[in-house]
Formats: structure tokens, C-alpha cells, sequence
């Protein structure tokens, strides 16, 4: 049996492979330009296959472009909250597998927990894709790159600023960051750190992330400076968060510390006034509407890849 080409971590890809996905990614958008959603790729590289998409947590983002990715592939969508399945009344992770493995050609999971993501890979004889856990969120970080990329060029060698908590995108970005060989500063408070072993494995692989509790520092010169919400699904100590992070808010005068043509990313939903401003969200440097556009062309490039149609 060969095995599925899981997409669950983007520390496991191959930089080359990660490339392959980018550009099926920027080329996909560019040949559908101006067509309406649902008409479909010619290649239709999906065609006859049905990806199942499960739900642990809330998504707008995922489920929409995944969904919308699948339809443009040419394939077809089963989607379901984890509750409503025999999931959410005790059946394993290992017999759903199995089970969705005869049904369907590749799994989609959002988790609360990323072992479970883990697991569903372990027992699938398709592909699984992680659509986000507590450790990390490998698509989000596709269509960031794609969209840094379109507006600025290559990101190797560019500075890269992540502001607030060391989560589960942090992480993705901490994993991109030695296969596509850009600098990240992140500033975090000390307790909401990113993961060592995600700084660790970095480390082995050339790429130093510099970890400062001091925004500023962060952000001096940083060609592109990224956020995301102080709470994220899951986070039980709100009020703790609110606190740790007042100091970390992305607002004008700190966008004004970056390069003077530094673009602003959030992989959304954005919290406003919490980790960003209105303005920055709404302002010139802002992208994150084409990053939220993104998330198909990535989705639809990460799928091809799934199904072995790129790489
Ligand atoms: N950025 C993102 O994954 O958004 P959703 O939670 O809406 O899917
Ligand atoms: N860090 C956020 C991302 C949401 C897309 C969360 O996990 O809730």
C-alpha cells in the first residue's frame, strides 16, 4: 500500500514540495481570474473525489474555502460538526478512520486536540488534512506566504514580525520559516511563548527565531508584521490574556516601526481593538482580505497535492 500524503505539519514537507504547492497555488488563481466561483478548474483535478470535512471547532474561513476548493476542483464535499457524529459520543478516532477511509478520498479535520489529527492519519488510508489544532494551522500559513508573495516577491530573506501569542499559527510560521528561508522575530509575553520543540526543530535546521518579550524590537525594520487574537478556541483564562497582552496591540505607531512598505497579516477572525486597531486592519498595508480570498487558491493547490495530481 502507498501511503496518503497527509498534510498535518508543515515541518514534514519538503521545501520542494511546499514550493510545488505555492505556485499551483498562484497559478490556479491566475487562470480563473474573473470567472465566477463555482465554475470549474480545466484540469478538474478533483474530479469524482469527495473530501470530508470535520468540525471540533467554530471555522468561517476553512470551511467555506475548503468547500468552495473542492466544488472548483471538480469534487465534492461531506461536511459535519464532530458532535453530531458518533465522534462526540465515544466512537475512537482509529475505527472513524477506517470507517471514512472506505467512504471517502480525503479527511479534513479542525481538533481541538493535535494528536487526534495525528491519530486520524495514523489509521486513514486517505489523505488527512490538519484545518487546524492546538499546534498548528499549516493552511492558514500557505495563503499568508501566497499573499506576502503576490504583493512583495519572494519572502526569502525578508523579516518576518509575529506579535502577541506564541499558538497554533505562530507555530506554522515557526515551521515555514527554514523551508522557504525568511527571518521571524516574535514578541510574546514569557507565558505565551512558542513551543520549544517548534523552536528547537527550527533551530536544527538553520533558522534562529528571535523570541523577545519588547514588541518594538520586533518590529524594527520587519518587512511584514503579523497578529492574531489574544484568545484563541479552546482558551479557557480570558481575562489572564486580555491582561498579558495589552502591551502587544499592532496600532499605527507600531506598524510605523517596520520598513516603510511592510504589509500587515491576520489570518482572521480579528478581534478589533484587542490585537489590532481598526486602522491597521482597515488601513493601506492591510492584506488581509486577499489573504482571506487566498485560503481557496492554497486549499485548492494543498488538494492536488492530496491527490497526487502536483509533486
Ligand atoms: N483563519 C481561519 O482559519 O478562519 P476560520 O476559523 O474562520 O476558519
Ligand atoms: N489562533 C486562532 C486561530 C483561528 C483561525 C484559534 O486557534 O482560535
Amino acid at each position: 500500500m502507498t501511503h496518503p500524503r497527509h498534510f498535518i505539519d508543515l515541518w514534514r514537507l519538503e521545501a520542494a514540495d511546499l514550493g510545488l504547492i505555492l505556485e499551483d497555488a498562484k497559478a490556479r488563481k491566475a487562470a480563473r481570474r474573473g470567472w465566477p466561483q463555482g465554475r470549474v478548474d480545466a484540469d478538474a483535478p478533483a474530479r469524482d473525489r469527495t473530501l470530508a470535512m470535520i468540525f471540533e471547532k467554530n471555522s468561517t474561513r476553512t470551511r467555506f474555502s475548503f468547500d468552495a476548493a473542492m466544488r472548483q476542483l471538480g469534487g465534492d464535499v461531506i461536511i459535519s460538526t464532530a458532535a453530531d457524529m458518533q465522534l462526540g459520543r465515544g466512537e475512537s478516532i482509529e475505527d472513524t478512520a477506517k470507517v471514512l477511509s472506505r467512504m471517502v478520498d480525503a479527511v479534513m479535520l479542525r481538533a481541538n486536540r493535535h494528536e487526534d489529527v495525528e491519530r486520524l492519519a495514523y489509521g486513514s488510508t486517505v489523505p488527512v488534512i490538519n484545518g487546524l489544532s492546538d499546534k498548528g494551522h499549516p493552511c492558514q500559513i500557505l495563503a499568508d506566504i501566497m499573499t506576502y508573495e503576490e504583493h512583495r516577491g519572494a519572502i526569502a530573506g525578508k523579516s518576518i514580525a509575529w506579535v502577541g501569542d506564541g499558538n497554533n499559527v505562530c507555530s506554522s510560521f515557526i515551521h515555514a520559516a527554514p523551508l522557504l528561508g525568511f527571518k521571524l522575530a516574535v514578541a510574546c509575553p514569557p507565558a505565551y511563548h512558542p513551543d520549544l520543540v517548534d523552536l528547537a526543530r527550527a533551530a536544527e535546521r538553520g533558522v534562529t527565531v528571535q523570541i523577545t518579550d519588547n514588541p518594538h524590537a520586533a518590529v524594527a525594520g520587519a518587512d511584514c508584521v503579523i497578529t492574531d487574537t489574544w484568545v484563541s478556541m479552546g482558551d479557557t483564562d480570558h481575562d489572564e490574556r486580555l491582561d498579558a497582552f495589552e502591551a502587544y496591540r499592532v496600532d499605527a505607531a507600531l506598524m510605523a516601526l517596520a520598513a516603510p512598505d511592510a504589509v500587515f497579516l491576520h489570518c482572521l477572525p480579528a478581534h478589533r481593538g484587542e490585537e489590532v486597531t481598526d486602522e491597521v486592519l482597515d488601513g493601506p498595508q492591510s492584506l488581509v482580505w486577499d489573504e482571506a480570498e487566498n485560503r481557496i487558491h492554497a486549499q485548492k493547490a494543498i488538494l492536488a497535492w492530496c491527490f497526487g495530481a502536483i509533486g
